[in-house]
């Protein structure tokens, strides 16, 4: 039987008020990019007939415009899960009309699995290639598609032909048993292939396949700039030094970045060092700078589950496929992420905060306490289980007034538990076998703004007592208080 082609509207047809959907990607890669616009479309001409339409939006991390962003403005998403970065779905999740569940990335392919989240309707998958027995290569990215064509009801592909068939190879697909049979997962090293590079699925579930032809939605990086430049260069001085003095083996581990600018540049900057070794990677988004690592033969392997790279880097991939398949390995996001591999292989990782606190816990996702920006994403999968986690953070946000140290972070991600180190563009502030009171004198000399260092200090003498940490509970959120007011977290008075 073959796959009919039908047009997005035809599939929006298939999905239904209240349905839970699950699509395949990872950030705006690999993700389906048609149906968005349709199922947008049909929620609008529901609302205006006085219907209720919502559907679930299950994901592998953030999505593009044409899907987050298009059905966030058709007030078209009910649950979300598990990570966004779309300004108009943060503006809906934090006026709560999108109930936004912010998940670890390893984690919700099991938990709906599990039966967490209820039934999975449809699952909405990109591919480049597919045939007639369900055999379906996905494109730049695999996220959570292997769980969500497993048990959602009925299948529909978008079939980007933008996308070569010779992206076959580049997939591990592997999916683990779920308690009390699941066994140990057999990476040993970022290049282990323990999968298979076809996504099989049943397909009498395939109801139909959409032509389409597009580009990732990915914008490109800011410009290294020195701030960001200087971060880099001192976690690639903190690294080398860690091989000088024998805590990192000569050889090096492999490496994890977080998203955004910051990561690319310290990313850039670990790449351009004379002291490390080439290395392997690792981690979730394959961004642009690591394209340009493998090509100088800085990065040996990356392993990840997207390929997270402007137009101009994914070019580059898609022209000399032959060169980076045997490179890179694109994986489920609950290997790519996976616990048990990061604390195996003994992971280097290194995600960016929205804030720290002078004790070493770690903000990522909410600012004041209370609107989030993006997430969780794979951050909490990485840092807690790496051999060394380090956190980066310019010292200052909003043009130094607004301190990324702060007393007290207003929402905690990574606990001073999981935190080993914290970089600024100032120095280096190591945590390791250090109590509260000395990681605060680490914290606030070495990465605090120096406009900030007394002004924390201060804050550390208003304890009278000693106590094991040294907090005062009625001023500990003061300078954000102080910047909501005067907009500058420097007029805090203690
Ligand atoms: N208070 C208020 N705003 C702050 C802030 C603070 N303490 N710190 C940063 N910001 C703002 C910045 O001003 C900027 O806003 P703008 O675009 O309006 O100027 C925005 O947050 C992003 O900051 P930027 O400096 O561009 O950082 P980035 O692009 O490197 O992103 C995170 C930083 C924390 C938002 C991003 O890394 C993230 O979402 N992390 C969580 C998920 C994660 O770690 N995933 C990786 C796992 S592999």
């Amino acid at each position: 039987m073959s796959i009919p082609v039908i047009t997005a509207d035809e599939a929006a047809s298939y999905i239904q008020n209240g349905f839970s959907i699950g699509v395949s990607g990872f950030t705006a890669v690999g993700v389906p990019k048609a149906i968005g616009t349709a199922i947008a479309k049909k929620a609008e001409a529901e609302h205006a007939a006085g219907r209720e339409f919502k559907i679930n939006l299950f994901t592998g991390a953030s999505t593009g415009e044409s899907l987050d962003g298009v059905l966030a403005r058709a007030d078209a998403i009910n649950i979300r899960a598990p990570y966004q970065t779309n300004k108009d779905s943060r503006a809906a999740i934090n006026e709560q009309r999108i109930h936004y569940c912010d998940y670890h990335l390893s984690q919700l392919a099991q938990d709906v699995r599990y039966g967490y989240f209820g039934k999975i309707n449809v699952a909405v998958i990109e591919v480049c290639d597919y045939d007639e027995q369900g055999n379906l290569v996905l494109t730049t990215a695999v996220g959570n598609a292997p769980t969500y064509v497993k048990l959602a009801d009925k299948i529909i592909l978008e079939h980007n032909t933008n996308r070569p068939k010779e992206l076959r190879g580049v997939h591990d697909i592997y999916m683990p048993a779920d308690p009390p049979y699941r066994r140990e997962i057999p990476v040993y090293k970022p290049s282990d292939r323990i999968g298979d590079p076809i996504l099989k699925v049943d397909p009498s579930k395939i109801v139909g396949v959409i032509e389409t032809f597009f580009d990732d939605e990915i914008k490109g990086f800011s410009e290294l700039d020195e701030t960001t430049m200087k971060i880099g260069e001192n976690v690639a001085n903190f690294l080398a030094n860690e091989i000088k003095v024998g805590r990192i083996p000569k050889t090096f581990l492999p490496i994890q970045s977080g998203v955004g600018n910051i990561a690319n540049a310290v990313l850039h900057g670990i790449g351009e060092s004379k002291d490390i070794p080439a290395f392997e990677m690792y981690t979730e988004v394959i961004q642009d700078s690591v394209i340009g690592l493998i090509q100088d033969g800085n990065i040996k392997f990356a392993s990840g589950s997207s390929l997270t790279c402007s137009k101009e880097a994914m070019d580059k991939v898609m022209g000399d496929l032959n060169f980076f398949r045997n490179k890179i390995i694109l994986r489920p996001q609950e290997i790519s992420n996976s616990p048990e591999v990061v604390r195996r292989i003994g992971l280097i990782a290194i995600n960016t905060a929205i804030e720290c606190d002078i004790f070493g816990n770690m903000n990522s996702t909410h600012f004041y306490g209370t609107k989030v920006m993006n997430g969780i994403g794979g951050s909490g999968d990485f840092l807690r289980n790496s051999y060394l986690s380090i956190c980066t953070t310019p010292s200052t946000a909003k043009g130094g007034m607004i301190s990324s140290i702060v007393p007290m972070v207003t929402h905690l991600d990574h606990s001073e538990h999981s935190l080993k180190v914290i970089v600024s563009e100032y120095g280096v502030a190591d945590l390791r076998a250090k109590a509260p009171i000395d990681r605060a004198k680490e914290i606030i000399e070495k990465v605090a703004h120096p406009d900030y260092r007394e002004l924390l200090w201060d804050y550390l003498k208003l304890s009278t007592k000693p106590a094991h940490t040294m907090q005062t509970l009625d001023k500990a959120f003061k300078m954000h208080l102080e910047f909501l007011s005067s907009g500058d977290m420097r007029n805090t008075k203690w």
